[in-house]
């Protein structure tokens, strides 16, 4: 396993649940007249770094915005590109997550995702299952509005089935029926590139997170940049609507 970087004993503890739509891949590319795919082969290796630095700085989980449910609007060889890439990630990184003690955890929906690409997500689940040095969720085919109504459409199967009452449903069992229910709500959620929208994010996780907006194109993302992005979130008074800070 490699040498983990320990931050000195006087820093703060990190977030224990960092959450990044990594955005600005399109624009990094075509300020270097390059193809918008480019900028995604970079951004990838940007998602790598993230990695890494989260699993030194002891942060637990790291939620990478990776495809949203919109995201097929786009062009189809776009999309096709971002699988393409998907798919050699998936290949080639387990093992070296695998290497860092790094769980992969998948959320979103699987329904217009290749078969490929979801054996591979079956795969890369369990065979980092038992890792333990930092969780990393991939929202794949992600968008909240949909996790949501299916939330609700799963408890009102239950309630027209008898076995819950209306009354039952409260914010933990909603909660619970959300793909995210064995994580905990992202403490930190970064925007690269300069955008302030969370563009069907974690909607209902993120009621408290602490929301960070960097100019940084996503491709550019360095070690320093996240080290800016959790001091900013130290100097953050979470008050939980108290009013003790
Ligand atoms: C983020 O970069 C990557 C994905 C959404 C998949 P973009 O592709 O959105 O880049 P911009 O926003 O066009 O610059
Ligand atoms: C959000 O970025 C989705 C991902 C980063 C995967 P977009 O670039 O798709 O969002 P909009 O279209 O600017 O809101
Ligand atoms: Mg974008």
């Amino acid at each position: 396993m490699r040498e983990a970087v320990v931050s000195s004993s006087q820093a703060p503890r990190p977030p224990a649940h960092i959450a990044i739509i990594m955005d600005g891949n399109g624009r990094w590319a075509k300020a270097r007249g390059l193809p918008r795919v480019a900028g995604h082969q970079r951004g990838a290796e940007a998602a790598r770094i993230a990695v890494r630095t989260c699993r030194e700085l002891g942060v637990k989980f790291l939620t990478l915005y990776a495809f949203s449910s919109e995201n097929w609007k786009r062009p189809a060889s776009e999309v096709d590109d971002l699988m393409a890439l998907l798919r050699y990630y998936l290949r080639r990184e387990v093992s070296d997550l695998t290497e860092q003690d790094v769980r992969l955890r998948f959320i979103g929906s699987r329904e217009r995702l290749a078969p490929d690409i979801i054996s591979e997500i079956e795969h890369a689940e369990a065979r980092t299952q038992h890792n333990s040095g930092l969780t990393l969720v991939v929202a794949l085919n992600y968008g909240s509005h949909e996790e949501i109504v299916q939330a609700a459409r799963s408890l009102a199967q239950d309630v027209a089935n008898g076995v819950l009452k209306p009354s039952d449903i409260d914010e933990n069992t909603f909660a619970e029926r959300l793909s995210t229910s064995d994580i905990p709500d992202p403490d930190l959620l970064i925007r690269t590139s300069g955008e302030q929208r969370l563009s069907n994010f974690l909607l209902w996780q993120a009621a408290y997170s602490e929301l960070v907006f960097l100019d940084t194109y996503w491709p550019d993302f360095s070690r320093e940049n996240l080290e800016t992005a959790i001091a900013e979130f130290h100097r953050r008074d979470r008050r939980f609507g108290t009013t003790n800070g």
